[in-house]
């Protein structure tokens, strides 16, 4: 069977490293570089609690099963890939700063929430007077960079044919079929088609329309921050004041912004304040901690925030789209859900509640 993937990001990339391992023939076309999208701007949160306050439970579940996922998908793809891609298991404290705060942790999840003396003992860096906060020691993350550089090799290892600078502009159609993706230099023909091209999603013509459904730009924002000689970074992902870190090979990234500005992926002062004044909020000393790096990135959002996942109108186009702020935790469940779907097999999570054909009339 021949599949074209659009876009290699780390959906793109994941779902055609497992299709390519069951004997498909695919190739994956790039618009740009593998995995330098928002592949590359993530911060690698595998963060299914804390990215599930106020989910829909349908949305929650994927949360949890992907996360299940995480550390199999891992192992895989160093083996398969030769790379280290830092998966870590180091766990999130999610901070109250209020007793408003403390009392929806603790109704979110009763034996999960400690006293503030709990949390210091974790976090010794958060600020003094917090009400408590959650702890989830399963919570997990992943050098998203890595990652991407792992999955496109994984990928090509099992037989798999990526093509960066390969912008798909056009499906063509045959009847109800689609029957080739165009760029501006080649035609790819093939059996069925997967889009997985995350804030550009809907960019491509040539298909009846409402086939796709919006998938619109959200920019995110990051800074890193260096600490001082001989100061340790935090153990654990925290979490709080409307900002979230994580420690990386010597580095504290803090994310992120989201905003709605189109393809604008430009760096602001606004954002690295927001961020400084944010991350200080919650862990004064970082006030010591020298700005080292600011980057940005484009999440794919759909009209109703929930993923847009599965099969299209058109019956042999596939669409993995609109995770928004979870494409690296949704990874490992996107890939194994679209090789089944692809394949004509049943997946193995649910994805019925974020059908790409939600959104028609
Ligand atoms: N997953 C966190 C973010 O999108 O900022």
């Amino acid at each position: 069977m021949k599949i074209v993937i659009i876009g290699a990001g780390v959906a793109g990339l994941s779902i055609g490293w497992k299709l390519a391992a069951k004997g498909a023939d695919v190739t994956v076309l790039e618009r740009a570089n593998a995995a330098r999208a928002a592949t590359w701007a993530a911060a690698g949160m595998i963060a299914a609690t804390a990215e599930s306050a106020g989910a829909p439970p349908a949305e929650a579940a994927l949360c949890q099963a992907s996360a299940q996922y995480w550390p199999k998908f891992a192992a895989a793809v160093e083996e398969q890939s030769g790379q280290r891609i830092h998966y870590r298991k180091d766990g999130v404290l999610i901070a109250a700063l209020t007793a408003e705060d403390a009392d929806a942790l603790k109704a979110r999840a009763p034996s999960r929430f400690l006293n503030a003396a709990d949390a210091f003992a974790i976090a010794p860096m958060l600020r003094p007077g917090i009400s408590g906060a959650m702890w989830d020691p399963d919570e997990a993350h992943v050098d998203n960079r890595a990652l991407g550089t792992a999955l496109a090799i994984a990928f090509k290892r099992a037989g798999g044919t990526l093509s960066i600078n390969e912008a798909v502009v056009r499906i063509e159609m045959d009847g109800e079929r689609a029957i080739a993706a165009r760029t501006p230099f080649n035609v790819y023909h093939a059996d069925a088609f997967v889009l997985a091209a995350g804030a550009w999603t809907s960019q491509i013509d040539g298909l009846p329309d409402g086939t796709v459904p919006r998938i619109t730009p959200v920019k995110g924002e990051m800074i890193a921050l260096a600490p001082p000689s001989g100061e340790e970074l935090p153990r654990c992902l925290l979490w709080g004041n409307e900002i979230y870190m994580a420690s990386r090979h010597g580095r504290l990234l803090v994310g992120a912004t989201a905003d709605n500005v189109g393809f604008d992926t430009s760096l602001t002062d606004t954002a690295r304040e927001f961020l400084f004044t944010h991350a200080t909020g919650l862990c004064p000393e970082l006030h010591k901690w020298e700005i080292v790096d600011q980057w940005a990135g484009l999440r794919p959002r759909a009209a109703d925030g929930l993923p847009v996942i599965g099969a299209s109108a058109v019956e042999n186009l596939f669409i993995a789209s609109g995770q928004y702020r979870n494409g690296i935790l949704f990874a490992p469940a996107l890939a194994e859900s679209m090789r089944a779907i692809v394949l004509n097999e049943p997946p193995p999570v649910d994805i019925a509640p974020f059908s790409p054909r939600r959104f028609q009339p």
